[in-house]
């Protein structure tokens, strides 16, 4: 009877022993596993379900993910584009609409409308900001000014939150609160899955109206010092700064101490550098206060100035190029720095944005034949982690540009990953202004043109090569031909052994056509004509 006893008094508590270790075994297991960013030879690669992830993905319109209901017939169209990975809002206003009080109804429901696509998501956290101003906030934070202070615009209060430190405290707190929230939920729900691979926080920050905010509390930061972490990231990084930046710090000569304006200047740039610090300490803050519950990457993302436009034409201390310096020295929870980029020259904007510390993410751009070509440049010669043209649920049904150039890599992810470790990636687009491009590769010299046959002409070309051994390339893409000479010291010529078109699926090639004759120009040039997106490997050989 006794013995009878302890063992029914001793099961529970072995129990809870046994299920408390089984929880922190499994949680670490799961952490190990979390999607993550990884530095991987030469590039900073997505990692999910330990391997290299590549987003073709979309962002939805904004109040689209608002109703289950809507979104319900949209994931299967979504899926057959074929996209991998949805961005899509998850408001403040909706998430909390009580103070204190969470409602999990959307996420979970995305959740579940996403895996049974087999597809990601990345969740956008629309609190404080969205382009600048503050309606996803909820009303219990709109309504109460006093607790939730407001920018003044050129002496004219606005309703858009501050978030001058110290002033905003109580706004970034309460936001941090509900994204702390919404991560415990993620890692509740979906550590084992997931689904969800990246959090985007705030939506375009900026002050939009004025170049700083003109609050009381504004002024009297703006006329303090400006803090020592900020000063000591500057002389610590003085070469490397970004060269707008050296140049306003070098214009002020260069203090070590000093109120913004004696630093930076009194002008809308120096306005701007004061303003991307109150936004980045927020901003890095919230994401902290995310990662500490459920750590994966984290991104912001910029409303790009245009030519010449003035800080406050467009939102003032976003992470424009000449102010990522100031976001870095505010903190290091937010992991990338992403352009909506719009622009019409791409190629500039994603060079800028491309960093040895910061991988190149576009979580908004443009879809159509535009998003096409641009995908390839993006993944090929940027290494980028995710594409994601905006308003992808309205996008035509049936074969779009987007889905054929997307349908094509997403073929050959897995070699087009592992290449880009060691480097072995070009992409780029050819338009009748810029009809050529040259790359080393393997030592010898791959020169791009667009594709032309007799009389036929290409007027566009786009694409990507990648070098799978020495004499080994494999080519993606239409509008364009290749040759590839060597370096002008080897005693070796080189022509094409063979170039076959085929197809990759599940990581298996099947061989189509032999291409020769007209097809490679009677073998002196690797042709993808302009009619669709090919697939085609050649192979090299060298004589003397
Ligand atoms: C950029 C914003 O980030 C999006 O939410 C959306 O408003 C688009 N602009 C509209 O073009």
């Amino acid at each position: 009877m006794a013995a009878t006893m302890r063992v029914r008094l001793l099961t529970p508590i072995a129990m809870s022993v046994a299920s408390f270790l089984f929880a922190a075994i499994s949680t670490c297991a799961q952490d190990a596993n979390l999607p993550r960013l990884e530095k991987r030879g030469v590039t900073t690669q997505l990692i999910v379900d330990g391997k290299p992830f590549l987003m073709l993905a979309g962002e939805l319109h904004n109040s689209s993910s608002s109703s289950l209901e809507y979104m319900k017939p949209l994931w299967p169209r979504l899926a057959a584009i074929p996209l991998n990975t949805v961005l899509t809002p998850v408001s403040w206003e909706l998430f909390e609409p009580t103070e204190g009080k969470y409602d999990f109804t959307l996420i979970d429901g995305l959740l579940a409308q996403a895996r049974e696509q087999r597809l990601h998501i990345v969740f956008l956290w629309l609190a404080a900001w969205k382009n600048g101003m503050s309606s996803y906030a909820p009303v219990w934070v709109k309504q109460d000014t006093k607790r939730f202070p407001r920018v003044m615009l050129h002496n004219n209060p606005a309703n858009i939150l501050s978030t001058i430190a110290g002033f905003s405290d109580a706004t970034r707190d309460a936001d941090a609160h509900a994204f702390a929230a919404v991560m415990q939920h993620l890692r509740e729900v979906d550590s084992r899955d997931h689904t969800v691979i990246m959090m985007q926080v705030e939506n375009e920050v900026g002050i939009l109206g004025d170049s700083r905010d003109h609050s009381s509390e504004a002024e009297r930061t703006f006329t303090s010092d400006v803090p020592p972490q900020l000063i000591e990231y500057l002389k610590a990084h003085r070469d490397i700064l970004d060269p707008e930046l050296r140049a306003l710090w070098l214009q002020q000569g260069e203090k070590t101490s000093g109120t913004w304006a004696q630093l930076f200047g009194d002008t809308a740039r120096g306005d701007e550098i004061f303003m991307a610090w109150n936004y980045a300490r927020y901003v890095h803050a919230v994401a902290a206060r995310g990662k500490a519950v459920y750590n994966l990457p984290m991104y912001v993302n910029t409303w790009l100035a245009g030519e010449d436009t003035t800080p406050g034409d467009y939102p003032s201390g976003g992470p424009q190029p000449r102010v990522i310096d100031i976001w870095k020295a505010a903190g290091s929870a937010i992991d990338i720095y992403s352009p909506d980029l719009y622009a019409a020259n791409f190629s500039y904007w994603a060079n800028r944005y491309h960093r040895e510390s910061s991988p190149l993410f576009l979580p908004e751009t443009n879809g159509g034949s535009a998003g096409a070509t641009n995908v390839f440049y993006a993944v090929g010669e940027h290494a980028a982690i995710g594409f994601s043209p905006f308003a992808i649920d309205s996008f035509p049904e049936g074969t779009t540009d987007l889905g054929a150039s997307y349908g094509a890599i997403a073929s050959v992810a897995p070699i087009l990953l592992e290449q880009q470790t060691k480097g072995n990636v070009h992409g780029f687009t050819l338009t009748k202004e810029h009809p050529s491009v040259e790359f080393s590769m393997n030592g010898d010299t791959v020169h791009l043109s667009l594709d032309e046959i007799f009389d036929n002409h290409s007027e566009k070309g786009f694409g990507l090569i990648i070098a799978t051994g020495q004499n080994e390339f494999l080519g993606i893409g239409k509008g364009f031909r290749v040759l590839i000479t060597p370096r002008s010291s080897s005693p070796f010529k080189l022509g094409y052994a063979s170039i076959d078109e085929g197809t990759y699926e599940d990581g298996k090639w099947t061989p189509g056509r032999r291409l020769n004759g007209d097809e490679n120009d009677q073998g002196n040039y690797w042709r993808f004509d302009a009619r669709s997106i090919k697939i085609e490997k050649a192979v090299l050989y060298r004589y003397q």
